[in-house]
């Protein structure tokens, strides 16, 4: 079981640890026994499982579903949850949203901002909540930003991440995440800060990395961004013609149709 204080080791030791988006028990029972490090119920699940196009319509109480059913698929990994688009706006809001999917089995949460963000981290921490803060590309601000767009990408915004990692770091936030920055303004973070930095297009120098499991599993359907890569079509080293699990379904719909599926040793007989 992956704890806070393992992170923390890993941090200290150089030792790079793995982090996965996950939605559900049987995705997040295939990580356990694969023993990776840590999983996001993140509210990209509001694409991934919801189909909208945006972060945006993801509730607090659809994290808390989801996070339930990864909990109880999922005894090994440090479990994060995201607190969805405006449910940590005020106090009042950040400590009922961080309740409800703490109670449902994260053990950490993470909220999207900068400073602004570090009295939200002091008070959750004092109420017995760890918080990561994600900073750099936060898609909760999709709208503020006019699009996906790498950030920190002059010295002036690399100073500003800076500022806005310190802030929350000095607020008592536990972990960092970085998304779409270069990879010299991750490599400043991940030394200026003892906590623990995760990166997604963040580059190599990151304590650890994070990838949204559809994406990984190429199932984004020509939606891919530069830092994703496909690890399910690795797997079968270019022999395959399409993604492996859309491979799998045509292969199923075939089957039922010539009628090769079910065969005998799929089917109970009875003399009847
Ligand atoms: O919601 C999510 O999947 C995330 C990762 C992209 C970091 O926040
Ligand atoms: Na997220």
């Amino acid at each position: 079981m992956i704890s806070l204080s393992k992170l923390q080791q890993y941090k200290a030791e150089g030792t790079r640890f793995s982090c996965l988006t996950c939605y559900d028990a049987t995705m997040a029972k295939a990580m356990e026994v694969a023993q990776i490090d840590t999983i996001l119920i993140g509210d990209s699940l509001g694409m991934t499982i919801q189909g909208h196009d945006s972060t945006l319509p993801v509730t607090v109480q659809d994290m808390a579903y989801h996070t339930r059913a990864v909990r109880r698929g999922n005894q090994h990994a440090l479990i994060i949850a995201d607190l969805p688009f405006m449910s940590y706006s005020t106090l009042p809001d950040a400590i009922d949203s961080a309740r409800q999917v703490m109670q449902a089995g994260a053990q950490m949460i993470k909220i999207e901002g900068g400073a602004w963000l570090a009295d939200t981290v002091r008070v959750l921490a004092q109420g017995g909540v760890p918080t990561c803060v994600h900073l750099g590309l936060t898609p909760q601000s999709v709208n503020v930003f006019g699009g996906y767009k790498v950030q920190a990408k002059t010295r002036s915004a690399a100073d500003q991440l800076l500022a806005d990692c310190e802030a929350v770091v000095d607020a008592g936030a536990v972990m960092l995440l970085l998304e779409c920055v270069p990879v010299q303004a991750a490599k400043e973070v991940q030394s200026r800060f003892g906590v623990p930095v995760i990166g997604i297009g963040a580059g190599l120098h990151c304590d650890g990395q994070v990838l949204v499991m559809q994406d990984m599993l190429g199932l984004n359907f020509g939606k891919s961004a530069r830092f994703v890569r496909n690890f399910l079509q690795d797997q079968f080293h270019g022999q395959q013609s399409e993604n492996p699990i859309v491979d799998a379904f045509k292969s199923y719909h075939q089957a039922v149709r010539e009628g090769s599926y079910p065969a005998p040793e799929h089917t109970f007989q009875i003399e009847l």
